[in-house]
């Protein structure tokens, strides 16, 4: 008897081990971003398949490093991510001022953009 309620002990002590250990660890976050929550977890908008092409695009010409007027080196993911805080005021919101000189972009790229940003920027 005593070691049968020793056993169940044990067994219990396992289970409820196992079930912490299997407890998800904050699947919704973005390893690249600890602490940021994707808004729009169903919108599959990545750096790859469209911001890549956007920047290319209309961005590119300026913000590209060495002497290129504009800050930063747009031409890759890294480059482009460590600007995304900025996104919002200079590019996405309605008065934006990128691209410089020019109107601000088509409101469905601008839209696009923003969910990208609110999603933490994932690279694919
Ligand atoms: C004609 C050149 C030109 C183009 C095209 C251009 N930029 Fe810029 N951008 C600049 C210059 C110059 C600055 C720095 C002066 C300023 O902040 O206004 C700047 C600043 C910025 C900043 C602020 C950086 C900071 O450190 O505050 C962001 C973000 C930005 N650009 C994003 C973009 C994006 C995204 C595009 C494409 C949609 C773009 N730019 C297109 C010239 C350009």
């Amino acid at each position: 008897m005593k070691i049968k309620s020793k056993l169940i002990a044990a067994l219990i002590a396992l289970l409820l081990f196992g079930c912490i250990n299997m407890a998800p660890e904050k699947l919704d976050e973005n390893p690249e971003q600890p602490g940021c929550t994707p808004q729009f977890p169903d919108m599959n908008v990545t750096y790859n398949n469209y911001v890549k092409k956007i920047i290319t695009r209309y961005c590119i010409t300026c913000h590209q490093g060495g002497n290129s007027p504009g800050p930063g080196n747009f031409s890759t993911y890294n480059g482009v991510r460590i600007y995304a805080d900025f996104f919002a005021v200079r590019v996405i919101q309605d008065r934006a001022d990128m691209p410089q000189g020019n109107a601000p972009l088509p409101k469905y790229v601008r839209d696009s953009l923003n969910i990208w940003i609110n999603n933490c920027s994932p690279e694919n």
